[in-house]
């Protein structure tokens, strides 16, 4: 008998690649995805825990999930992810009708768990368990078409001081990349055109290969070998991990999308130096300098933090300047949120709530007005679009050009998971329209 599963991802692209396996994992116990609550027999929750905020909202999603729960006790409900890895057992007192909570590296034991839940009984696993989760796995399926998410590292060493990742995540741990190789065929095999590698750190990969272990840089290159697969991302990295090879690889890897998503997160060397990034401003963009050399229109995005304890005014000032001097594409910024168990949480000189979010809309401005201009300078320019989805209106095709804009055409339902040269006429708030050529 088939059951039915809902499952909702908050947070990075991480999550959604361990929402897609989770479901896949419970595929083999008859649970089939549905997009509604309301029809499921299991509910799903796969949480982030990066700011407070994302942290609250599975509390207030929980309590949204009670007349459910209350008309269907039968009704099963989990939360997994990082809320799931860092809260545990509290997620249990604070919400009594979560059956299942399962951290990011224990999901391959789901089956074993719902069978435990199923009998009415409550499980939680979240240990940092010996063995490697994605042996255990179910092959992935090609769920999203022509695009796939393929994890090849998890976990960081780098601990800035405002991150819980180090925590909820663990230690780094890279994949072993003839694994790697192997699941990017199977998935180009089942029509599988672009693959974006993920990792919390990604260009730390370091992995088990031939030969000795491998960098990112050799495993982007020994990927784009494979027939069929036409294009390369990866997110997201460190600049102290940007090494000589990636930044090469990013001129002379045709399959390598010029598209860079490499998080500064603050313009002041003395806020840099608090958060335990080790580099400077000037290293960030002396490094950004010598990728665009070897790609000159590489579309760059960033993060960003604002309020961190201890930065002042002119500090803010300096992330300004940054953002002036370096130019983003897309760029994403948060208010400091303090995070319980990092370094920074317990810090003199927290920046009062009415200051951050001033500075954050004053940063935002800023880079809305590089996001627009950016996008406005494609008017003219031909691009190449990998073509996903039909688009709203009718008759309507939607893909990703290299640079990650969204772009509408008016084209038909075949396009679908075809990359198709495109020539750009207008600039829309997220997304771009263009005319097949
Ligand atoms: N407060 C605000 N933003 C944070 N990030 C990570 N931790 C925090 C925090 N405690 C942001 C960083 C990171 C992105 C994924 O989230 O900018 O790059
Ligand atoms: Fe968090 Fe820093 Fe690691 Fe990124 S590099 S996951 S921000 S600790």
């Amino acid at each position: 008998m088939t059951k039915k599963l809902y499952v909702k991802t908050y947070g990075c692209q991480m999550n959604v690649y361990d929402s897609e396996r989770m479901a896949e994992a419970l595929s083999g116990e008859g649970y089939e995805q549905v997009d509604s609550p309301e029809d499921a027999d299991m509910i799903l929750l796969n949480t982030c825990h990066i700011r407070e905020k994302a942290a609250e909202k599975v509390y207030s999603e929980l309590g949204r999930f009670r007349p459910l729960r209350d008309a269907n006790p039968d009704l099963r409900i989990g939360v997994a992810g990082c809320v799931a890895q860092a809260e545990g057992e509290e997620i249990m007192r604070r919400q009594p009708m979560v059956d299942l909570v399962v951290g990011p590296q224990t999901y391959h034991r789901l089956p074993k768990m719902m069978e435990a839940v199923e009998k009415g009984q409550k499980a939680l696993d979240t240990d940092f368990p010996e063995e490697d989760k994605f042996l255990k796995l179910p092959r992935q399926r090609a769920t999203r078409g022509p695009t796939a998410f393929l994890t090849v590292q998890e976990g960081c060493d780098k601990f800035c001081a405002f991150c819980v990742v180090p925590y909820t995540r663990g230690a780094e741990v890279s994949r072993p990349a003839d694994r790697l190789l192997g699941e990017a065929r199977d998935l180009v095999d089942r029509g599988v055109r672009e693959i974006t590698l993920l990792g919390q750190n990604v260009n730390a990969y370091h992995g088990a290969g031939e030969g000795g272990d491998w960098g990112l840089a050799r495993l982007i290159r020994e990927m784009a070998k494979i027939d069929g697969l036409d294009r390369i991302r990866f997110t997201t990295s460190h600049p102290n991990d940007m090494n000589d090879d990636l930044i090469a690889a990013h001129g002379d890897c045709e399959k390598l999308m010029p598209y860079l998503h490499l998080p500064v997160q603050a313009g002041a060397d003395k806020v840099l130096k608090a958060m335990n990034r080790k580099h400077t401003a000037e290293d960030y963009v002396r490094l950004i300098e010598r990728i665009r050399a070897v790609r000159p229109d590489l579309h760059l995005s960033g993060d960003f933090i604002v309020g961190f304890p201890g930065e002042t005014e002119a500090d803010f000032q300096d992330t300004l300047s940054l953002v002036e001097t370096v130019g983003y594409g897309t760029a994403y910024s948060f208010k400091y949120s303090s995070r319980p168990g990092t370094p920074a949480a317990e810090r003199a000189g927290q920046v009062s709530a009415e200051e951050a979010s001033d500075r954050l809309q004053r940063l935002q401005s800023l880079l809305t007005q590089q996001q627009r201009a950016t996008q406005d300078a494609m008017v003219g320019r031909r691009v190449h679009v990998l073509f996903e989805k039909p688009g709203r209106e009718a008759g309507q095709m939607v893909g990703k050009s290299e640079y990650l804009h969204a772009v509408h055409v008016d084209g038909p339902a075949e396009l679908r998971g075809r990359i198709a040269p495109v020539e750009i006429v207008e600039s829309r708030t997220n997304s771009l329209r263009g005319r097949l050529v």
